[in-house]
């Protein structure tokens, strides 16, 4: 199994075991002498993959058995599994010596064995194990050793560094044995393991160093081994020489130092994050031609359940820090397909500022979730503890099926998000969310020594879709769905999260790589995406409205007209006069929040000629107004006319190539007893956008906009539709009388 350098271990057989050797070791010299006759005759069998056995030893189907398995069937190997469902006794593999379990138990199995002489058994471990190649290709590999028993080989010598010197001098390759997979003839491999006479936490790898070091056994025996990895690699101390290889469809392992195509690939040691980076592809999980070839195995069907047969989920909402686009966060929940009835909640908020968002939230839902709990700021429980806690709800309920955890900087805008991850039917899985356009996500694919990030080969490539499907990674973040099940067995430990001096997230990370469970993050749909959540100034009613720099793509999505897109695709521009149009831009929620923000603000202009914002002083046509600089929105609006008027002026003016500048960005208010009209002008600009804030016929009567020139007026303005027309020499116009109400208009001065 595990059998990686280290400093020199606990020595597994001391006292008498050196007396016990030599028993060993004689019994097989007169074993051997019989041996070679009998088995002679093999080789001039032709070698049938119907002879092939492979035996393996494996106390629980682990997620690396399962992954395991999957590559034998692929091929149509032959398995037999030794100790399902039994207790593992042979020690912690992992962190020392041990694994004597494993020859007992193949002692036993080999029994049966002893006299089928055209019998190949292979052994390989199976946790950290997977097959990159067929069993006809295995048997040619082995016919060409020319041995009765190959062993793979290592570069680290382990358990017992001082046997150096007895190992044979190799030319090329690794030198040392490994005992995590062999191949031989039956009666060879059995008679050997036979003389297993140790404890189960005894070393399985020093048991067969020792024979294989006896240069009698090894002559006698025909014991070589796979030095040049023709059939095993091992992974440790070998990662430098292995590139995944796509070949003819298929996903293989090249060893280029040696130019070689294992069949057997082995995690070895420290070695299990490459194994499954190498796991994602090898042999057909995922392939250029053929795409994802195991995503759509396990999958939970949900479309038949009634509502009340879906599973429970609990759904651990985490904030961490002021969050923009907040309410739409907790509307994606209440949004989401799935029954609300089988959904709880479990809120951890550390921020005061969002306080009143989930007040009005609690409010309005609490009856739509079975159950909602919330942690406040007045707690002051720390981020690791809140995780602990969000993963024990689930953890000590039996009826939890699943966790979401999900951070309030994701935005999960697939309703679907839920089911789909739920019908995955991983133990955990995270879907893939980044920053819009940015290589940033939720998942690492690789990490260093350290336990930080590092970038794998294809974590490019899955970010950006090239390659699509599910997996296997060592690190996922802020939104993930783990089987409620799994925290009650592998990660049942209450400190998840806090267990040491990283960031809670990396903690849990690690805790689960170390349990053997596979963190896995899909690509398949999308999901949504991430928000930054830097630079969010909360000091604005409307905070949000700031973000068209940070968060463009959900700015655009708040604040942006859904059919502004058709002024392109559909020419959803009206010309309600000569040379004015009127086209949608804005959403009734911008609208208002703009209103209400300037509202707030308060400081409108008193609408005289004498206004000091100005670098003349003077102002000829006064309105009662405030302009984009003093609420500090200027640089966000001229940003908004770049972005989404200048593209409509190109369409409507072709040849005028507009700089979108303007020093005139004012929001002015029409009122019967304040200021009810403007009277006849021309704007300085080249062109004007005038944007209706508001809606005629309920919150005002009268209003518009005379062109005096073509005697054209827009008198039914529509709330989120901008006008648009020249400023100077042709559009004399002026503002009509506002007789009931309030009514707010946007208008920017562009190209003055
Ligand atoms: C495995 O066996 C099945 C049926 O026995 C066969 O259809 C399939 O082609 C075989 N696969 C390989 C890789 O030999
Ligand atoms: C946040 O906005 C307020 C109001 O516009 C402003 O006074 C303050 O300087 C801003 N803070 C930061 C950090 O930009
Ligand atoms: C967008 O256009 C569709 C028809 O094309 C219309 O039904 C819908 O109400 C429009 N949306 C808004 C916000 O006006
Ligand atoms: C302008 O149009 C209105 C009706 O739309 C009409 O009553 C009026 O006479 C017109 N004025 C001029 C000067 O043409």
């Amino acid at each position: 199994m595990a059998c990686f350098p280290g400093p020199a271990g606990p020595r597994p057989l001391s006292g008498g075991t050196s007396a016990m050797w030599w028993w060993v070791v004689a019994a097989l010299a007169a074993w051997a002498l019989l041996g070679t006759a009998r088995a002679g005759a093999v080789e001039s069998r032709p070698l049938s993959p119907d002879n092939l056995l492979v035996i393996t030893v494996a106390t629980s189907e682990t997620e690396g058995f399962k992954r395991f398995m999957r590559t034998t069937k692929h091929f149509n190997y032959t398995v037999k599994v030794l100790g399902l469902g039994e207790e593992w006794k042979g020690g912690d593999v992992a962190h020392t010596v041990g694994g004597g379990q494993k020859v007992r138990w193949l002692k036993r199995e080999l029994e049966k064995y002893v006299a089928k002489e055209d019998l190949i058994v292979m052994f390989v471990d199976s946790y950290d194990v997977i097959f990159a190649g067929p069993p006809v290709e295995l048997l040619q590999k082995f016919l060409h050793f020319n041995h009765k028993l190959v062993f793979a080989a290592e570069g680290f010598l382990w358990p017992d560094e001082s046997l150096e010197d007895l190992y044979p001098t190799v030319h090329t390759g690794k030198p040392y044995l490994n005992s995590g997979g062999f191949i031989g003839y039956a009666p060879y491999v059995s008679n050997v393991v036979q003389q297993w006479r140790f404890k189960d936490d005894d070393d399985d790898q020093l048991f067969y160093t020792h024979v294989y070091l006896d240069p009698k056994l090894r002559e006698k025996y025909q014991i070589t081994l796979d030095h040049r990895s023709t059939i095993f690699q091992n992974l440790n101390g070998a990662l430098d020489e292995v590139v995944l290889k796509f070949e003819r469809g298929k996903a293989r392992v090249r060893n280029i130092a040696q130019d070689t195509l294992p069949v057997v690939i082995h995690g070895n040691g420290p070695t299990k994050l490459q194994l499954n980076y190498l796991g994602n592809y090898i042999p057909n999980a995922w392939t250029h031609e053929t795409g994802c070839g195991i995503c759509d195995e396990d999958l939970l069907d949900l479309s038949e359940l009634q509502d009340e047969d879906y599973p429970v989920v609990l759904i651990g909402v985490f904030i961490l820090q002021p969050t923009p686009f907040f309410v739409e966060f907790l509307e994606h929940l209440v949004t989401l397909d799935y029954p609300h009835s089988q959904l709880n909640l479990f809120i951890y908020n550390r921020e005061i500022y969002h306080e009143k968002h989930i007040q009005e939230f609690w409010d309005k839902h609490k009856e739509d979730f079975y159950n909602i709990k919330v942690v406040g700021p007045e707690e002051e429980m720390d981020e690791g503890e809140a995780r602990n806690m969000g993963l024990h709800e689930c953890r000590q309920d039996p009826d939890c099926e699943f966790y979401l955890s999900l951070d309030s900087d994701v935005a999960l805008t697939n309703p679907a998000t839920l089911r789909i991850l739920v019908e995955h039917n991983r133990n955990v899985i995270a879907p893939m969310v980044s920053r819009h356009g940015k290589l940033w996500s939720n998942f690492w694919g690789a990490i260093n020594a350290e336990g930080y990030y590092s970038r794998s080969e294809d974590y490019i490539d899955i970010v950006q879709l090239k390659r699509v499907g599910i997996w296997n990674v060592p690190y996922i973040s802020q939104v993930y769905l783990i089987k409620g099940q799994v925290l009650r067995n592998q990660l049942r430990q209450k400190n998840m999260f806090t267990q040491g001096e990283m960031d809670p997230d990396m903690i849990f990370c690690r805790n689960v790589r170390t349990k053997g469970i596979f963190m896995y993050v899909t690509n398949m749909d999308d999901f949504g995406h991430l928000l930054s959540t830097a630079n969010f100034n909360t000091s604005h009613l409307h905070s949000d409205l700031w973000q068209i720099f940070t968060n463009p793509e959900d700015w655009r999505e708040k604040y942006i007209h859904e059919n502004y897109s058709q002024i392109f695709s559909n020419n959803l521009v009206q010309q309600p006069c000569p040379d004015v149009y009127w086209f949608p831009i804005l959403t009734e929620e911008a609208c208002d929040q703009l209103v209400q923000e300037l509202e707030h603000y308060g400081q409108w202009s008193g609408g005289q000629h004498q206004d000091t914002r100005l670098s003349g002083g003077y102002e000829n046509v006064p309105t009662v107004d405030i302009h984009m600089k003093q609420v500090g929105f200027e640089r966000e609006w001229l940003k908004f006319l770049r972005e989404y008027i200048a593209p409509v002026t190109e369409k409507l003016y072709p040849g005028y190539y507009t700089k979108a500048e303007a020093v005139m960005n004012f929001m002015v208010r029409y009122r019967p007893h304040e200021q009810a009209y403007l009277r006849p002008h021309h704007d300085s600009s080249t062109f004007t956008i005038n944007i209706a804030l508001n809606r005629k016929g309920v919150d005002y009567e009268g209003g518009g906009c005379r062109f005096l020139r073509y005697n054209c007026s827009v008198e039914t303005p529509r709330k989120g539709w901008s006008l648009m027309h020249p400023g100077r020499l042709t559009h004399f116009h002026e503002g009509l009388p506002t007789t009931r109400g309030t009514r707010y208009i946007m208008v920017s001065f562009v190209d003055p």
